[in-house]
C-alpha cells in the first residue's frame, strides 16, 4: 500500500490542482476531499475556515495516512496554513506562494493583480507574501464574491457570469496590470470569461501547475516519490455533500477519471 498525496478544497476548485498533480505525477496515489457540504469558504469568518481546515487535515492524516497534504484552496491556505503545519507531522503545501512566484515570473511591467475570495483578500495574505518576495511590485488585489458560486452551479460562461466579471474585475483592469493571478482555485474554470474581460495582453496565471511542481520538489527532497515507471496511481474522490452531484459536475470539470465518489458526512458537533 502506497501512501497517497492528500488534498482538499471547499468544493470543486481544488480539482484544478488535482488535475495538475495527476498530470505531473500520474504514478502517485491521490485522495481528494471536497467539502461541498460547507462551501463556500470565502464569505465565512476566518476562524471557522481555519477550524474546518484543521478538522479535514487531521481527519485525512488519521484516515488516509498521506505522505503530504496540499491545501488546494487559497482561502484555507491564507488563514490556516501556518497552523496546519504545526498540528500534523506530514509536510503541508499551500497554493499562495507557488502562485505568487509564478505571477512575478511572467510580469514585465511589475504591475500585477491577484483576484480571490473575500476571505483571502481580507486576510492580507497575498500582500504580506508580496512584501517578502518582491517588495517593489505594484500589486492590486480584488475580491470576486459570487465567482465560486457560479462554478459550483456548473455555470462557467453565461452572460450573468460575464456581467459579474466586468464589475468585479474593474479594479485590476483600471490598474493596468500585465499579469493576473487567479488566486482562488475555482477561478481557472472561469478563465475564458476572465480573459474576455481582461483583454488579450494580460497573462492569466493559475497556481495549479506551480503547486504541482512544489509538491514534486517536496517529495523528491524527502525521497518520497514513487518511481515514474510504476503503474498509474489510484485516485479517490470524497465529498462531504452529495456524492452523485460531486461526481457529475466534477467529471465535467476535471475529466472522465473522476468516477466513483465516496460521501463523508461530518457529525453535528
Ligand atoms: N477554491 C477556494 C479558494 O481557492 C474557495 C472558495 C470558496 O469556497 O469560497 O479560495
Amino acid at each position: 500500500m502506497h501512501r497517497p498525496i492528500a488534498m482538499f478544497d471547499s468544493g470543486f476548485g481544488g480539482l484544478t490542482v488535482a488535475r495538475a498533480v495527476i498530470d505531473l505525477m500520474p504514478e502517485e496515489d491521490v485522495v481528494y476531499f471536497g467539502d461541498t457540504a460547507r462551501y463556500p469558504y470565502g464569505p465565512r469568518p476566518h476562524a471557522e475556515v481555519a477550524a474546518y481546515s484543521e478538522q479535514i487535515t487531521r481527519w485525512m492524516v488519521a484516515e488516509h495516512d498521506p505522505k503530504l497534504i496540499v491545501v488546494a484552496c487559497n482561502t484555507a491556505a491564507a488563514v490556516a496554513l501556518d497552523r496546519l503545519r504545526k498540528v500534523v507531522s506530514v509536510p503541508v503545501v499551500g497554493v499562495l506562494e507557488p502562485g505568487l512566484r509564478a505571477l512575478l515570473s511572467v510580469s514585465a511591467s511589475h504591475r500585477v493583480g491577484v483576484i480571490g475570495t473575500v476571505g483571502t483578500v481580507a486576510s492580507g495574505a497575498y500582500q504580506t507574501l508580496a512584501d517578502t518576495l518582491a517588495p517593489a511590485i505594484d500589486l492590486t488585489v480584488a475580491a470576486c464574491p459570487g465567482f465560486v458560486e457560479f462554478v459550483e452551479m456548473g455555470d462557467t460562461a453565461s452572460d450573468q457570469v460575464h456581467v459579474l466579471a466586468e464589475r468585479l474585475l474593474a479594479p485590476v483592469v483600471d490598474a493596468k496590470v500585465d499579469a493576473l493571478l487567479l488566486g482562488c482555485t475555482h477561478y481557472p474554470f472561469l478563465a475564458r470569461t476572465i480573459a474576455d474581460v481582461m483583454g488579450r495582453d494580460v497573462v492569466l496565471v493559475s497556481s495549479a501547475d506551480e503547486t504541482a511542481f512544489a509538491v514534486q520538489r517536496q517529495l523528491d527532497g524527502a525521497g518520497l516519490r514513487r518511481s515514474e515507471s510504476d503503474e498509474r496511481g489510484v485516485v479517490q474522490w470524497i465529498s462531504s455533500g452529495d456524492a452523485d452531484v460531486f461526481a457529475e459536475l466534477g467529471r465535467r470539470l476535471l475529466g472522465p477519471e473522476l468516477d466513483v465518489v465516496t460521501a463523508h458526512r461530518w457529525g453535528l458537533s
